[in-house]
């Protein structure tokens, strides 16, 4: 910013142009870069900037609010860390005198739901700040733009641009669903995750409370639940009570999950009566779909239902509630006879139309304890009245559908981060298809998306790296307008981010290698380091297929400490493709390739070395042995191309087949660098 002559450039992010405002910096044009995750809906940087020195004062305009204070605080502190600065406690009487000069009109709802008024408006001029919003939570939003537009100036002084800012949501619902039943997530770990949530502006923790691995929740009136169902590992409720209003604090709902009528086994490990057969049940230790129901036949049941959600409806105050509904395969039901003997007799066909049988009932339940219903896809058939949510796991498709049909929903489909795939993959999907065929009032219908964080295999030490910082991509893609869409500046901008979200304590950039440490019991783990950060885990479902997993199955291979998008992958795709674009001189990047193949190259024999110190590295040896070959061709091609001399077709060949065996998967990780490689050897063959 130094020397700079400053432009004002208003950015407009509706008409498609990117969302950087631009600036010359002296003679020279350059773009004027922010950091803000998610881009506003509009901003307009202008001349001047705002110094952040230990002066720094706060006040506020309106009434008094607990809850504003105590996120006006945490700012600060944040503020302070991040500088070294320490700033006065408390807030300055008069505005006029004050550095962040924060107006709000009132606390907002005394329960947060999807009508919040999230909105903000944030002015920085070399005077001071103007944060203005309606509600507390649009302050709250507010101070998190604030504080990802702090810059270090070369002068030794941090500052704030001078900046225009109004900014709102475009979806009302922006979501991260935790499953902590498959593995039991301790607190910290789900507070420190809303902190995240709350930094770039994600409003719903959809929290995954009861499987067939688990059931997760204190239940005062069937304590037999967690009893029998959890294995000891459940949350109490005062510290469901505690969570809530930590999320409450940040602005975010909590939407408790309890799925059913399938999904069921740990409830009925403590209550059998409750199964479509007469048990005994077990908590279920592997994955997949298992035919345990409830029986949807019996009043019993009901009644059981009746008691227990008015029981969650007390403890969570959310509107909504998720009653799951999905993979409900029907088996324990057709393999019944009494069960069979009722849907003859109610002239039911099918257990599809036993379930909309179910989920009428439940419905009744849940509007009579106040609450609106949320379930997946499977809940939407003909009969159900339009005021349910229905949340998409099957597709853009089948939520389009459903808001024709006038319901309201949510989509995750394209959002699994169980499918570790890349952040770009999930950024690149937006809840209303271009070509969704909707009109206006039923686009209204699509609440928003949550990104899904299956617990299969994740645990506490595990969970951030594949929550974080993927996630700040997919909140971009709820709260930004759909224009802002450039992969590369949310990939620059997510780099920043993610460093920022270890102010919370989220451990995803530092699990990894405390992973590795002790896959290779030393610290010295530089040849393991080598190979895990170009792999990444198998995408999809592919994990658990050669080597089936429980439960009980420990999360500390090579496979839980690579990461899902590995960075130092796309940095090598960047290099190829600038030094491919360098053509005939190909000199661009070359450094930089030729020392990162070399490295590649020559990780053997120190692997190895690790291998034979730790066997559990076994698995993956012969990938070390794939790597160095592999970029072997790759230095063989770089030469090649250097001398401007075609390497022929028979040397393409044989080199592609070392690709091709390269990118088999060993030990549930595959490397993640095969494309540009194959592009470099195509390219030193023409
Ligand atoms: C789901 O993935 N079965 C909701």
């Amino acid at each position: 910013m130094k020397n700079c002559l400053c432009l004002v450039i208003t950015v407009c992010l509706t008409s498609g142009v990117s969302p950087l405002a631009r600036q010359t910096f002296g003679s020279t044009p350059g773009v004027r870069l922010h950091n803000l995750m998610p881009v506003p809906e509009s901003i307009e940087f202008k001349q001047g900037r705002l110094p952040f020195r230990s002066s720094f004062t706060t006040a506020i305009t309106g009434p008094v609010d607990k809850r504003l204070e105590a996120a006006i605080d945490r700012a600060m502190r944040r503020l302070e860390g991040k500088t070294g600065l320490t700033l006065a406690r408390g807030f300055v009487e008069s505005s006029a005198d004050a550095t962040l000069q924060i107006e709000c009109s009132g606390p907002g709802m005394a329960v947060q739901s999807p009508e919040e008024d999230e909105s903000y408006s944030l002015d920085v001029d070399s005077a001071c700040a103007r944060l203005i919003a309606a509600t507390t939570v649009g302050v709250i939003r507010g101070l998190e733009t604030f504080l990802q537009l702090l810059e270090g100036g070369r002068d030794g002084e941090y500052f704030f641009p001078s900046v225009t800012v109004r900014d709102k949501p475009r979806f009302v619902w922006r979501g991260l669903l935790i499953d902590c039943c498959r593995h039991f997530q301790p607190i910290e770990v789900i507070k420190r995750n809303l902190d995240g949530m709350a930094a770039v502006k994600l409003n719903v923790l959809h929290w995954h409370l009861s499987e067939d691995q688990g059931f997760r929740v204190e239940s005062k009136r069937f304590p037999k639940l967690q009893q029998m169902g959890s294995d000891g590992l459940f949350y109490s409720q005062q510290q469901i009570r505690d969570v809530i209003n930590y999320a409450r604090d940040r602005g975010i709902r909590v939407v408790p999950e309890f799925d059913m009528p399938g999904h069921i086994t740990s409830w009925l490990v403590g209550h059998p009566e409750l199964g479509s057969q007469p048990g005994p049940y077990h908590i279920e230790r592997r994955w997949g779909v298992f035919n345990a129901s409830l029986d949807p036949t019996r009043d019993h049941v009901y009644k059981v239902l009746d008691k227990f959600w008015g029981e969650i409806a007390a403890l969570f105050p959310d509107p909504y509630m998720h009653i799951g509904g999905d993979e409900n395969n029907g088996e324990d039901w057709t393999s019944n006879e009494k069960i069979k003997e009722f849907m003859e007799k109610k002239g039911i066909r099918g257990t599809q139309a036993l379930q909309t049988y179910f989920n009428q009932r439940l419905l009744a339940i849940l509007k009579k304890h106040g609450k609106k219903m949320v379930g997946w896809d499977e809940i939407l058939q003909p009969d159900l009245p339009r005021d349910i949510v229905v949340q998409s796991w099957r597709g853009q498709k089948s939520l389009a559908e459903a808001a024709k049909k006038g319901y309201q929903g949510i989509l995750s489909n394209g959002y699994y981060l169980d499918h570790m795939l890349s952040a770009a993959t999930h950024y690149a999907v937006d809840p209303i298809a271009e070509n969704s065929g909707l009109e206006p009032s039923q686009a209204g219908l699509v609440l928003g998306g949550e990104a899904c964080m299956w617990g299969e295999y994740i645990g506490p030490e595990t969970i951030d790296s594949r929550v974080w910082p993927r996630t700040a991509a997919i909140a971009e893609r709820f709260w930004s307008p759909r224009s802002v869409k450039d992969a590369k500046d949310m990939y620059r901008r997510l780099e920043r981010v993610s460093v920022e979200l270890e102010e919370f304590g989220l451990r995803h950039n530092s699990d990894p290698d405390v992973l590795l440490r002790r896959l290779a019991g030393s610290t010295d783990t530089a040849a393991i380091k080598t190979l895990a950060d170009v792999v990444e885990p198998v995408k999809h479902y592919v994990r658990g297929q050669a080597f089936p997993a429980t439960q009980f199955t420990p999360l500390t291979r090579l496979v839980d400490a690579a990461r899902p998008d590995s960075r130092e992958a796309r940095r090598f795709g960047r290099l190829v493709e600038e030094f491919l674009a360098d053509a005939p001189r190909f000199s661009a990047r070359r450094d930089e390739l030729v020392e990162m193949l070399g490295r590649w190259r020559d990780i053997e024999p120190e692997f190895q070395i690790a291998v034979d110190q730790s066997p559990i590295l076994d698995e993956v040896a012969p990938l070390a042995l794939s790597l160095s070959k592999a970029a072997d061709a790759g230095l063989e091609a770089v030469t090649f191309l250097r001398k401007q001399a075609s390497a022929g077709v028979d040397w393409r060949d044989s080199k592609l087949k070392i690709l091709s065996d390269a990118s088999a998967p060993k030990g549930e990780v595959e490397l993640a660098v095969i494309s540009p490689l194959k592009a470099l050897v195509v390219a030193a063959s023409q």
